[in-house]
């Protein structure tokens, strides 16, 4: 029953390729804890199945002599821990799709680590899964792990469990073991709402239950795990979702052809169909499909597909297509689930990069609802999410997003979300809906315009925005510069974090996601009074790198000069004008920068004002100097 190459055969090549094609794929994913036996159950599943070839086995065994941790018998998990340094380490740590096949099916593996810091890969891993086996370790029974994994297969739409009790024969192959860990599971995962769980008595390593039924275990009468993901009921494939079409690419290789390029992500296009822009509701119809291998008439899901329309619609990058039937939605606002994988925590308010099928654009969390606790699996209330913590949250994005709730559809309905100083993935999301509020707010457009305005004023709109620790300078050197411009006849403002905090912000404090949006909103308000044409000066330790740089974004391009004033933390301290470092370094004050919180000083700031060096009138001057020479500000 397992060997592919069996009688099938005899229908010959054709008989044999046409049944292989016919036979229905299911994906799943593996997941566990670090030495739950996964990767050896993979080995197993594909050594069982007849997939690996005489040398890939001869050089497995005398790998399993060099590194294994099977004895003599052959250690599958290197037949599947791909990388050599993973081995020397003995952990797995990217995701691997196998692909294997028995006669009734064929499946694609993904091998997803289990090491702690890699819920990452899991998360991709589980996106285009239908089932996931959840391994536990028969000695360890349900883990911390167990339930995060299976919190977030739940909410990546995984609608079937395997659970897979492995290591059983070191548990003497006990069905009291076995039966405890079932029902402290289910009791678990009942409300993540699985269409059903399915339990399993395994031993990876010896395969019995694996394909093979054990003869150690007369209690269990249920089926084999390969028996088991055979019989799967799979999600009816007729039940099409509709057509989505993200544009990867405009083809316009000489004047007369213009096509656009991509993956169809869910249903199927056909030549004639009108289609429409989700951004801006152009419509065109289907003029041609064009792939490597020739014209289509019609193309589905999961297809690269260059669509040629019969009208001059306007459709760039990142647009999405769809029937004007069944469109996507378009938001700029919406609320998701946020799986978080970074060490540094999520901030709300904070900007990051986020990454859908058809786009990137900066965006932010405006409100963290609650997070959920994984044990419990009870919401509670956060101000931020730590690495593996998953929230529900509101998220703004710059530029609206086309995308579908992801219970809807998985493909268009999920996102990444990216750090903008390191260009890691810190997060992933799933859309659980768009916020009405967006869809009735609407920019007005003004006819004065913020260049109108600083022109009356003969001057033109800036931003000078001076960061530096406690007591550096900044306060002393920005009330100098506006002196020095009011003298000049120019219309200016200062916003000053000590003053500021005494109003707009006397509801924040210090911790980091207090900074973030107190900077936050002292940007918007900078941000609308060089809309009014002033010369503003913001006067904020403002520590992070990011919130600058949103800052920055905030303005035109040339109206934000980021100053650094650069005064070492000694010099800071030795100062001290307003006694906080005594108290901070006596331990009487929480959360100060630069000894109990962090400052990220700028790598490159616009102007870098060194105190130690020159008196604050000379480094005020200086700041003056340099905006004439720059015609910042029109002085
Ligand atoms: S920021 O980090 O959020 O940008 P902000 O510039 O608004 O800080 O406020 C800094 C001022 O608050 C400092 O100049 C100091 O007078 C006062 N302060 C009180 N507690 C702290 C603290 N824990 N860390 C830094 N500054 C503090």
């Amino acid at each position: 029953m397992l060997n592919p190459a069996g009688p099938e055969l005899s229908g010959g090549v054709r008989g044999y390729l046409n049944h292989q094609e016919n036979k229905t794929l299911l994906r799943f994913i593996t997941c566990g804890s670090v030495d739950d036996g996964k990767s050896t159950l993979i080995g197993r599943l594909l050594y069982d199945t007849k997939l690996i070839f005489e040398d890939q086995l001869a050089a497995l065994e005398s790998d399993s002599r060099k590194h294994g941790t099977a004895g003599e018998v052959i250690d599958f998990a290197l037949l599947v821990d791909g990388l050599e340094a993973e081995r020397e380490q003995g952990i797995t740590i990217d995701v691997a799709y196998r692909f294997f096949a028995t006669q009734k099916r064929k499946f694609i593996v993904a091998d997803t680590p289990g090491h702690e810091e890699y819920t990452s890969n899991m998360a991709t891993g589980a996106s285009t899964a239908e089932l996931a086996v959840v391994l536990v370790d028969a000695r360890k029974g349900v883990l911390e792990q167990t339930r995060r994994h299976s919190h977030i297969v739940s909410l990546l739409g995984i609608r079937h469990i395997v659970l897979a009790v492995n290591k059983i024969d070191l548990m003497d192959h006990d069905q009291s073991v076995f039966d405890a860990i079932v029902e402290e599971y289910r009791a678990f995962a009942k409300p993540l709402g699985f269409d059903d769980i399915h339990a399993i008595p395994l031993s990876a390593r010896f395969g019995d239950n694996v394909s093979i039924r054990s003869t150690a275990m007369p209690w269990y009468d249920g089926p084999t795990l390969i028996e088991h993901l055979e019989s799967v009921v799979l999600p009816d494939s007729a039940v099409e979702l509709p057509f989505r079409f993200p544009v990867q690419l405009v083809v316009r290789p000489h004047l007369d052809f213009r096509g656009f390029a991509g993956q169809i992500a869910s249903g199927k296009v056909a030549v004639g169909d009108q289609v429409v822009v989700a951004n801006s509701g152009q419509m065109g119809s289907v003029k041609s499909i064009v792939t490597a291998d020739g014209l289509l008439d019609a193309a589905r899901e999961g297809q690269a597909v260059t669509l040629v329309l019969d009208d001059e619609v306007d459709i760039s990058r990142g647009s999405m297509l769809s029937h004007p039937d069944a469109r996507p939605l378009v938001s700029d606002q919406f609320q998701a689930h946020v799986i978080w994988f970074d060490k540094k925590t999520l901030m709300p308010g904070r900007s990051y990069i986020l990454r859908t099928e058809t786009m990137s654009t900066p965006a932010s969390v405006t409100k963290l609802k609650h997070k959920i606790d994984v044990n419990s699996l009870t919401l509670e209330a956060a101000t931020h999410l730590d690495r593996n913590e998953i929230g529900v949250c509101n998220i703004s994005t710059q530029m609206p997003v086309a995308f579908d709730a992801y219970r809807d559809n998985r493909a268009t309905g999920n996102f990444t979300m990216i750090d903008r100083m390191t260009n890691a993935t810190v997060g992933a999301g799933m859309i659980d809906h768009a916020l009405r509020r967006a869809d009735n707010v609407h920019l007005q457009s003004i006819d004065v315009t913020r260049e109108a305005r600083g022109a009356l004023k003969h001057q033109k709109p800036a931003v000078l925005w001076f960061t530096g620790l406690s007591g550096s300078g900044k306060s002393t050197i920005a009330n100098l510069v506006e002196k020095q411009l009011h003298a000049l006849g120019h219309h200016t403002m200062t916003l000053d974090g000590d003053n500021v905090r005494h109003g707009l912000n006397r509801d924040l404090g210090f911790t980091e996601a207090d900074r973030v949006e107190n900077i936050r909103r002292v940007a918007e308000v900078a941000r609308l009074m060089s809309d009014a044409g002033l010369i503003v000066l913001v006067s904020f330790i403002s520590p992070f790198r990011s919130e600058r740089l949103m800052a920055r974004e905030m303005m035109a391009s040339g109206e934000f000069l980021e100053i650094f004033v650069d005064t070492p933390i000694e010099e800071c301290a030795r100062r001290d004008p307003k006694g906080l470092y005594k108290k901070a370094m006596a331990g009487n004050l929480a959360n100060f920068t630069g000894i109990s919180s962090p400052y990220e000083a700028p790598e490159q700031p616009d102007i870098h004002l060194k105190t130690v060096e020159q008196n604050a009138e000379a480094l005020a001057m200086s700041v003056v100097e340099w905006m004439t020479r720059n015609s910042v500000g029109g002085i």
